[in-house]
């Protein structure tokens, strides 16, 4: 069977990856009558030059030498080398066709899972990547050293565009810093887009006037990539300085895209992973939220989900701890089956954690995570049993109380907003 397939020809362990190979970790567990090696092979093969028969158009040797290279196989992993030139620079979708594609579905795997991508300079730098990252986002909010805090307008749908400003300008002038709409929220008949927009922006001017600080509405674009662009420009006029996007279910070509026009359009970008679970949840199959914020960074977010450890959503300390390391830092140092990588000019996305918090878990985030998070809660704020202005309070008393250092339930004695939020929720001590 191995020399019909020919799969054997694509593993060579003796090949040593070259700068400008791409390396991909896999997990993988072969099918029933194929070996560990063969599957591996398989894998290379089929994301690579190769199909499941012996061809007539090519030979096996020149499509071996040309394809990728499976070069190391250590218990449940693969590492496989693909030269550049098996892609086509800037285009993430042609590159997840190859590496994310059929090998999925192949009888000859029976679980694969795709856990690291270290990106050759040239691909890499195909890519924007952030246009305004960490520093730029700092910059135009005027916040230097905590973590950024925002709100999710709740209910996620049902508020008309007025009701939908309200909401916000109650969370903004309690003290957060950005307000977004939920990623299922786009132009429903009782809440349109544009209205959304106005009404929204209008009352962010309102609250920056009041409270002397700097607001940001991260209005969702997510829609058909032409209509994106236009809601998107629309923002731009109405001098709004964001968009946000489901960056999944819009796919990486609309992505990619809607990047391009924020750089025209000097929009910072917000991104929401909503549909990453179908992806990355199944520890054996599928693909990491490692290589999707890798993905999101090299096209080019601002800000972007990467989970929270301690809410409401499926997630551990130690993997999103390591997702927070590649989107933000430019040099990452190889850990457990994370392989380093050198981001050179692609500037450090701002990471957003956000799903189930409330003000009990800040002081656990920062202590995980850092300073270089946003924050942000929906029912964590409009749960807050006195109002969205007082749940907006509680999540800046928290943060400020962890600032300083002091303990939260101490800090509650004197701000009653915090209060009833520890009293509804309670306390995460680590
Ligand atoms: C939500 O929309 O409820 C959350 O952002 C989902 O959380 P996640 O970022 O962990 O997927
Ligand atoms: C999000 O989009 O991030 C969320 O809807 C989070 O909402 P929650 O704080 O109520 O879980
Ligand atoms: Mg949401």
């Amino acid at each position: 069977m191995s020399v019909v397939r020919g799969y054997l020809r694509y593993i060579n362990f003796d090949y040593k990856p070259k700068r400008e190979d791409m390396v991909c970790v896999f997990k993988f567990k072969p099918g029933k009558d194929i070996s560990k090696k063969e599957a591996a092979g398989a894998i290379a093969a089929e994301s690579s030059t190769g199909t499941w028969t012996k061809l007539t158009t090519m030979s096996l040797k020149r499509m071996t030498k040309i394809g990728a290279k499976v070069f190391e196989i250590k218990g449940d992993y693969v590492k496989i080398a693909y030269p550049t030139d098996l892609f086509e620079l800037g285009n993430m979708p042609q590159i997840y066709s190859s590496i994310a594609g059929n090998i999925f579905g192949m009888k000859e795997i029976e679980t694969l899972r795709l856990v690291d991508i270290k990106w050759p300079e040239k691909i890499k730098n195909s890519f924007k990547g952030p246009q305004f990252g960490i520093k730029g986002v700092r910059k135009l909010l005027d916040v230097k050293k905590r973590p950024l805090c925002g709100t999710i307008v709740k209910p996620k749908l049902g508020l008309t565009s007025k009701e939908h400003a309200k909401v916000a300008y109650e969370a903004w002038v309690g003290g957060l810093d950005v307000v977004k709409d939920d990623e299922n929220l786009t132009s429903q008949p009782f809440n349109k887009f544009k209205k959304r927009a106005e009404e929204t922006i209008k009352l962010k001017w309102k609250a920056e006037k009041e409270t002397g600080e700097r607001k940001m509405y991260m209005c969702n674009v997510t829609a058909e990539t032409n209509e994106m662009l236009k809601r998107a420009r629309f923002l731009k006029e109405l001098g709004n300085e964001y968009a946000m996007v489901d960056i999944l279910t819009v796919g990486w070509a609309g992505l990619q895209t809607l990047r391009d026009e924020m750089k025209d359009l000097k929009l910072v970008l917000h991104g929401h992973r909503a549909m990453h679970g179908a992806l990355t949840r199944n520890p054996d199959h599928g693909i990491s939220m490692l290589v999707l914020a890798e993905t999101a960074r090299l096209i080019g977010v601002d800000q972007l989900h990467v989970g929270t450890a301690v809410g409401k959503m499926e997630g551990k300390k130690k993997e999103i701890v390591s997702i927070v390391e590649d989107i933000e830092k430019k040099f990452v140092t190889k850990k457990g089956h994370r392989l380093a990588e050198n981001w050179g000019k692609i500037k450090p996305v701002f990471a957003v954690c956000s799903g189930g918090l409330h003000p009990g878990h800040i002081p656990t985030l920062i202590k995980y995570f850092g300073k270089d998070i946003i924050i942000q809660a929906g029912g964590g704020v409009h749960g807050n049993p006195l109002g969205t202005r007082a749940g907006a309070k509680a999540m800046r008393q928290a943060i400020d109380a962890t600032m300083k250092g002091t303990n939260l339930e101490e800090y509650a004695k004197k701000y009653k907003e915090l209060k009833a939020a520890l009293d509804k929720w309670g306390f995460l001590n680590v």
